[in-house]
Formats: structure tokens, sequence, C-alpha cells
């Protein structure tokens, strides 16, 4: 398969110090913002880095469901790979691609456990199933066949049928991601890309630019 002749050129907007925002989490909330507008399915989709004990990288998508003062959060279950190797190594690489509009924002920075008040509010305000899912699967871990997640799955909605309260399993809850740093790149024509790296500084944060 040649992939070689697939090219692209940028020509959407641009990213100019001029009009840069002070704070990151502003100019997060107004690239996301205007990818909102454009009603696309799982606008707020990220792709998360995270590394094992053995320092190889591992990489999925997960859902931000919330942007703090402090950071950005997402829930999983803790027993998860994913959960296993953020308690062990904390540092996290999050990822948004905003094709439509020739973005990329990475962040990078390091996680904490939201607090259990936190994550019970947020699972009892999920849909029926999708807290069935959650309390039914131990996520990555392996099963025989689809028949016996089925039976699984069954089994948890005929212990808890809808309508009753179905209990936060205790490995289930979200991350805040505090961010030590954003990149925030825009396309641009002939491949001159504008890339802007925000890092902290003093109590708020410097910009540069690098080449693309
Ligand atoms: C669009 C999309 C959204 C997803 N959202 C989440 C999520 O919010 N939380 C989650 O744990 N997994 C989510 N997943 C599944 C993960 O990508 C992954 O398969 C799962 O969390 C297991 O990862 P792990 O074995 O590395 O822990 C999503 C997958 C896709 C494609």
């Amino acid at each position: 398969m040649d992939l070689h002749n697939i090219r692209e050129d940028y020509k959407f907007d641009s990213l100019l110090e001029a009009n840069l925002l002070e704070n990151p989490f502003d100019q997060f909330k107004d690239w996301f913002e205007t990818y909102q507008l454009l009603r696309l399915k799982d606008a707020n989709a990220m792709a998360i880095a995270t590394v094992d004990a053995n320092n190889l990288p591992h990489n999925r998508i997960v859902l931000l469901k919330e942007v703090r003062e402090q950071g950005f959060v997402f829930f999983t279950n803790y027993a998860s790979d994913k959960g296993q190797q953020l308690l062990h190594n904390p540092n996290i690489s999050a990822l948004f691609f905003w094709r439509e509009q020739e973005r990329q924002v990475r962040i990078t920075g390091t996680v904490s456990k939201l607090d259990n008040k936190d994550n019970t509010s947020y699972f009892s305000t999920r849909p029926y199933l999708s807290q069935i899912g959650a309390a039914a699967s131990q996520q990555s871990q392996e099963i025989e066949d689809r028949i016996a997640l089925e039976a699984k799955f069954e089994a948890f909605q005929q212990q808890h049928p809808e309508g009753s309260d179905v209990p936060k399993p205790e490995s289930w809850g979200g991350f805040l991601i505090t961010p030590q740093s954003f990149e925030f790149w825009q396309g641009r024509s002939g491949r001159l890309h504008d890339r802007i790296i925000y890092s902290p500084e003093g109590q708020g944060w410097k910009t540069k630019r690098l080449q693309p």
C-alpha cells in the first residue's frame, strides 16, 4: 500500500503570538468550544499515553469529561492496564486532534485520582447501561469469549434492575491531569505550521514558538 500521494495543505487559520490567550486553559477552551460548534461525534475524545513498568508506551482514546481550573478529567477503571500504569507512574500525555480545523493540542502532565465523592456523584449521572457496563467489566482482563461477557452483563442487570441504584464499582473513577506543558499546533500552508508551547513561569505561563 503506497500512501505517498496523500497530501494535504492546511489553510483554516493561523496561531500568532498577537492572538494567543495568556492562559493555556483559556486557549484550550477557545479552540475546544470552536470545535464543538461542528457538533461532531466524540469531539471530546483524546488519546492518552502512559508508560508501563517496562518503559513501554501505551496509547488509547478516552473521553474528556471536565475541564477544571487545575486540569482535565477523564473516567476509567483504576484496575485497568492504564489505571495500573498511572498509579505506578503518574506521567501522562494527552492528545487532541481536531482535523476539520487542522489543529492538534498536546498536553503533558501528571495525574491524581479524583476523590470518592466526585467519582460517586459522576457515576450516578451515567446512563443505566453505562453503569452496568462499568460494573460488569473488569477492564483489560482477559475473558474466554463474548458469551461469557454478555452473561456477566446480564447477571449484573438482574442483580440491579433498571431504576435501582447501581453501586459504583470500587475500582471505577476519575483521574485529574495536571498539565506541565501545552502545545497548540495549527496547520499552515506549505508546512509552515504554527506551534506554540506554554510552560509554567512563576504564577503564570510563558510561551515559545517551535519550528514546525
Ligand atoms: C471514542 C472512545 C471513547 C472511549 N472512552 C473511554 C473512557 O472515557 N474511559 C475508558 O476507560 N475507556 C474509554 N475507551 C476505551 C479505551 O480506548 C480502552 O480500550 C480501554 O480503556 C482499555 O484501555 P487499557 O487496557 O489500556 O486500560 C474509549 C474508546 C473510544 C474509541
